[in-house]
This record gives C-alpha cells, structure tokens and sequence, in this order.
C-alpha cells in the first residue's frame, strides 16, 4: 500500500482521499484553512456528501489532516492536487491554486508523481511541467487524473467508476497512478495528458448538451401537447442514446457544467475556434431559468406583491453546495418582478447568496399564503407536497413544478394547479383548436 498526499479539503480532495484511504492507502490531506483542518482532525465533515461520514469513520486510522504542505509531501509516492480551479471574471480557470500547490511542494522526493485531479484547461498540463522545472523539480513526473464524481453520489462514483482516466507522457508515471487504483474494479484508459485533460471537458460538455437539448424538446413538447418525459424514455431505450441526462427541468447549475462549459467555450476560442454548440448550450440553459418566471405570469399576472416559495435551493438533491444553483437566479428575477420570495431546503444554507429571500425551516412556512410554490430542487421531501394540508395552507394552490417531480394527474385531482417542464397536462400546452379547412366548391 502506498503514501498519498492530497491538497485540498474540498469535495474532490475530501472524497478522493476517503475513497484511497477506503483502497488501503496512507492517506495526508493539507489544506490551508486551519478551521477546517481542526473540524476534520475532531471527525467532523465540512461538507454533506452520503456515505462521506461512514467512509471517514471506517478509515480514520489511514487519514491524516494538516495545514502543513512538507507532511503531505513526505514519503509520498503520489500527491493528487485537489484544489479548486473556479471561473475568473473573463470566463477562463483560475489556476491560482494551482500554482501555490507547486510553490508548496518543498521537500518532496524526485522519484513522487504529482496527479491532477483539479479540472483544468487542455494545455495546463505543459504549463505544470514548465513551472516544475523552474522550481528545479525535474524529476517530478506529472499524470492528469481527471475526477469523475458527481455530488450527492460522490463516494459511490469514486468505488464504482465506469472508466480511470489516466494521461501522462511517462509510461512510468502513469503506472504508478495505475496502481494506486488497482483494487477497483474499472477499465483503465491510458493517454497523453492534453487528451486526459480535454476528456474531462467533453465529458461535461456533453452531458450538458443533452440536458440542453432535452429542455428545448421540453419547450417544443409544451407548443404541441406531447410529453417530454415519455419523449425521454423513448429516445433512452435507444441503446446508442442510453437514458442518463434526459431529465428535463430548469436547467444545469452546480460547480462542474456551467464552468466547464464556459471553459471549453473560451478554450476553443481562445484557439481560434468559434464553439457554436457549447455556445447554444449556455444559452438555452440561461432561458430555461427564466421560463417558470413566465409560467408564474401565465397564472398569476403581474408577480409585485405575490408570495412564491422556492422549494429546494440546492444545485441538486443530496447535496448542501449552492454554486450556480438555478435558485438564485430564480430568486434574483422574481425579487426584481416585486414578488415576495420564501425558501425552503433540508440542508442548503444559501446565506448571503438569497439575500432577500425568506429562508423557512419547513415547507409549511415557506408555502404559507404563498400564491404559488416553485420546485426547484427534487428533494425526496417534495414528492409528498401535494398535500390537503399544503393546498389549505397557501393561498392559491398552483405548483410550478421544475423537475417534473410529482404526477401531475394526482396533484390536480387534489385541487392544485400544475405546471411542469414539457408536460401534456400543463393547462398552457396542446395546440390551440383550429377549425378544419375551407373547402372550396368544385
Ligand atoms: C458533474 C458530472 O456529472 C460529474 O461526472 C463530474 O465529475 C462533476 O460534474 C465534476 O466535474 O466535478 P455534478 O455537477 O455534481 O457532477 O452533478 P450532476 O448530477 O451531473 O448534475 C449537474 C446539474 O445538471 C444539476 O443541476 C442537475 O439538476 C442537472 N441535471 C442533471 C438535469 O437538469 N437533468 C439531468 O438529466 C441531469
């Protein structure tokens, strides 16, 4: 079993490390937040991932935490840099983090490998080698290890992956990553680095572009009266197509898809290409936010002075992360039509990122008189909201439900109002009756 050096206690570095220390690996997390160092040294998650806690506990004996780089260096056979790499204001990765990694990595030994788990621009790979170089770390060999792991399913993804994508330009250095993964049971795909680094790009992008795509069929379906969750499960059975990603709702948000398809937009741009398709992507996503604005219109006018409860704040179920959630842009535009906005989720904490909105502890406070609740977020919670109790509760009972998450039938057999994302029985969809064709006299 060998020594891992992790940098960074965020979701990717906190996971990963977890899951080698699960593999048998010594494992040594550095991290520059004290606080968090203390927290994590107490046996205490800074985050909420399933199944985190449990992975930690069992394997707390193979898991050091530090602020210091050297221990994390030392001995290692491999350093994964875990650190995260967000948008700068002109689109492109901030790789600052990055960069103090290297800064931080006196001490460590010529024969180690240092693996980029970090999602970075195609390219970064050289720029490491470079800037390891002028550190006179020569001998340091460097593997790109892109990460795979979705929130919410984290711990499952890192024990489970369809693929491990290893690039390195040193078959050695690549082995060596190999290796550390050879407990899982997974097909190991082996290539240059700038190919290892442009896989985790595409990889995002084009889940992405299905759930873009499968939104637009959504707002086409809403036009003629089909159903664009039957829609879904037709194209899925198509075994070329495969079912994953064709969720309609309102949109991608989290750390991953909206920045990574910023990335490979300006990537390619940057190079001189013009990426139309990643361009629609963007664009469709930002619209699809807005389209329950303009559903709580269609029932309701004029939004000043209406209460709207967002229910499900979170990018997505099971996670506490609110990055880019479609919550606050959804918050932000209804505040701005004058609407009164309550909130509600089982474990975001948006603070600052809804400010004012009215966070509430239950989904009964947040649909008090509301004049209609919003679903956001398909939390497990939601599935009963249809209820008498919530119905009496609010003072017009509409549900705009944003992930498709209840049967609409039921929830208007209640007395609700419904409206999904692509729906047939959206009150809103169908074409409009036209009268047969004139016949002209013969
Ligand atoms: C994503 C990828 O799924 C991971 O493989 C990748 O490693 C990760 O980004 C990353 O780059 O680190 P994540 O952002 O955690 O993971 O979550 P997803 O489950 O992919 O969902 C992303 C967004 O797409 C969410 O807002 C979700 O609600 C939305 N989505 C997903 C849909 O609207 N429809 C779908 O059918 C699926």
């Amino acid at each position: 079993m060998s020594k891992i050096g992790i940098f960074g206690a965020g979701y990717v570095g906190l996971v990963t490390g977890a899951g080698f220390a699960a593999l048998g690996h010594d494992v040594t997390i550095r991290e520059i937040v004290p606080e968090r160092v203390d927290e994590l040294q107490a046996g205490r998650l800074p985050i909420y991932e399933p199944g985190l806690d449990k992975l930690f506990e069992q394997n707390r004996e193979r898991l050091q935490f530090t602020t210091a780089p050297e221990e994390a260096v030392e001995g290692a056979e491999a350093v994964f840099v875990c650190v995260g790499t967000p948008a700068t204001y002109s689109g492109d990765a901030d790789l600052s983090a990055v960069w103090t990694v290297l800064d931080d990595l006196q001490g460590i030994a010529s024969d180690t490998v240092l693996v980029m788990k970090s999602t970075v621009p195609v390219g970064t790979g050289d720029r490491v080698r470079a800037a390891l170089d002028t550190r006179g770390l020569n001998e340091v060999s460097y593997v790109s290890n892109p990460e795979f792991l979705a929130e919410g399913s984290a711990t499952h993804d890192f024990m489970n992956p369809d693929r491990i994508v290893i690039g390195s330009d040193d078959e050695a250095a690549g082995d060596v990553v190999e290796e550390l993964h050879a407990k899982l049971d997974a097909t190991v795909v082996r290539m240059d680095v700038a190919s290892a680094e442009m896989v985790k790009l595409a990889a995002n992008a084009f889940l992405a572009t299905r759930i873009s795509f499968i939104n637009e069929i959504a707002n086409v379906c809403e036009l003629v009266g089909a159903d664009v969750d039957e829609v879904a499960r037709g194209i899925g059975l198509d075994h070329r197509l495969g079912p994953h990603f064709l969720r309609a709702g309102i949109g991608f948000g989290g750390s991953c898809f909206p920045k990574d398809v910023s990335f490979l937009k300006l990537l390619a741009g940057n190079s001189g290409y013009h990426f139309q398709l990643v361009n629609a992507v963007i664009e469709v996503n930002e619209l699809q936010k807005r389209r329950v604005v303009s559903k709580l219109q269609k029932h309701l006018g004029q939004l000043a002075g209406k209460r709207i409860a967002l229910l499900g704040l979170a990018f997505k179920p099971n996670t506490d992360d609110m990055r880019e959630a479609p919550s606050i842009v959804l918050a932000s535009r209804l505040l701005a039509e004058g609407a009164e906005v309550r909130g509600w989720d089982p474990v975001a904490r948006p603070g600052g990122l809804l400010t004012g909105v009215a966070l509430c502890d239950t989904v009964l406070d947040a649909v008090r008189d509301a004049d209609a609740a919003v679903i956001v977020t398909e939390w497990d919670e939601l599935r009963e909201l249809a209820s008498p109790e919530v119905r009496d509760a609010m003072r017009n009972p509409l549900i705009v439900d944003g992930r498709n998450l209840l049967d609409p039938k039921a929830v208007e057999q209640l007395g609700f109002s419904y409206e999904g994302i692509g729906r047939a029985s959206s009150p809103f969809s169908g074409l409009p009756e036209t009268a047969e064709p004139e016949r002209k006299p013969a």
